[in-house]
């Protein structure tokens, strides 16, 4: 079927079944043009747990379909590639937090939900990059575990000098090629280009930046920003929708290496079926989901500002 085609069927199923289709601002643009709501991780496990769908329909990585289903236990999560996994998420277990754990027993464990539901269920509260900030500041306990990212800890730290945060020595490997170097060719090329980066990337490259925000965060800087040029310092799926909201300003990757593969494996082709089929289903198991539950829903009474 041409991609037009498939579009409107998708759509129409969609309406069919009575299903909200929930894409992450990584995706690609075929995906993010047919959802109903595209997001970063906060946004959309906030949209997942007020939906009055019964079915959600998951365009990102497993970890986020999952969290969709910790927040909506009532709800169909139709995950299209169980595959779709987090190279991140995969370098944590459930013995390094309790290790980590019996170490700083003082500790609360932070967690970023770029992680599988066994670890959020050995966590106190969960952050995303939009809120790691806020999540700490919540917290009265002057030292905090963060896991899985050791980028994300050493960034939220910058915030808190009163504060300790121990961390795991996680890290995307998308974000941490990212390089100085990298940043001065960009540089050299688009002077007059704002760079904004991610908070997953490297100190020394988030010390080169104006702007650190989440995937959605870097949209509303550039939509509000009067400056008509940035260097964008994430996965360059992010490209897509910067562009399509601001057409007369340019986007410029910071680097051609920064491309999350499982973040590009969900197809028009596999999201028609899993409309149709509402196969496959991301299942958490209910024992761990409750426990995981407690940490995602703290994250979420948090106020955003
Ligand atoms: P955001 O929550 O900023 O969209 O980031 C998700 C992610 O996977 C970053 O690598
Ligand atoms: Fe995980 Fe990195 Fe891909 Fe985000 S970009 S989903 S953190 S591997």
């Amino acid at each position: 079927m041409e991609k037009d085609k498939l579009q409107k069927e998708i759509r129409r199923l969609a309406q069919e079944k009575e299903a909200i289709i929930l894409a992450h601002n990584y995706q690609p643009p075929e995906i993010q043009d047919v959802a109903d709501l595209t997001g970063d991780s906060l946004e959309l496990s906030l949209k997942a747990s007020r939906t009055p769908a019964k079915v959600v329909v998951f365009c990102g990585v497993r970890f986020m379909a999952e969290t969709a289903a910790i927040v909506c236990p009532e709800k169909r999560i139709v995950f299209p590639r169980l595959e779709a996994g987090c190279e991140m998420a995969d370098m944590i277990t459930p013995e390094d937090v309790l290790g980590l754990k019996e170490r700083y027993p003082q500790a609360p464990v932070v967690t970023y939900v770029n992680s599988y539901v066994e670890i959020k269920a050995v966590s106190d509260i969960c952050c995303t990059s939009a809120n790691s900030v806020n999540v700490v500041k919540a917290l009265e306990a002057q030292e905090v575990i963060m896991v899985p990212d050791k980028n994300l800890a050493r960034y939220t730290q910058r915030f808190f000098p009163d504060k300790k945060i121990y961390y795991h020595d996680g890290f995307c490997p998308f974000h941490e090629v990212l390089t100085v170097e990298d940043l001065q060719q960009a540089r050299k090329q688009h002077p007059e280009a704002v760079l904004m980066v991610h908070p997953e990337c490297r100190p020394e490259v988030i010390d080169q930046a104006e702007v650190v925000r989440s995937t959605s965060g870097m949209l509303k800087y550039a939509r509000e920003s009067s400056a008509r040029e940035f260097i964008v310092g994430t996965e360059i799926g992010l490209l897509y929708p910067l562009k399509k909201q601001n057409p007369h300003k340019e986007f410029y990757p910071a680097s051609s290496q920064m491309l999350c593969k499982a973040m590009k494996m969900i197809s028009l082709e596999d999201l028609y079926k899993a409309l149709e089929t509402l196969e496959p289903v991301v299942e958490v198991p209910e024992d761990i989901r409750q426990r995981a539950y407690q940490a995602v829903a703290r994250m979420l009474e948090i106020p955003r500002n």
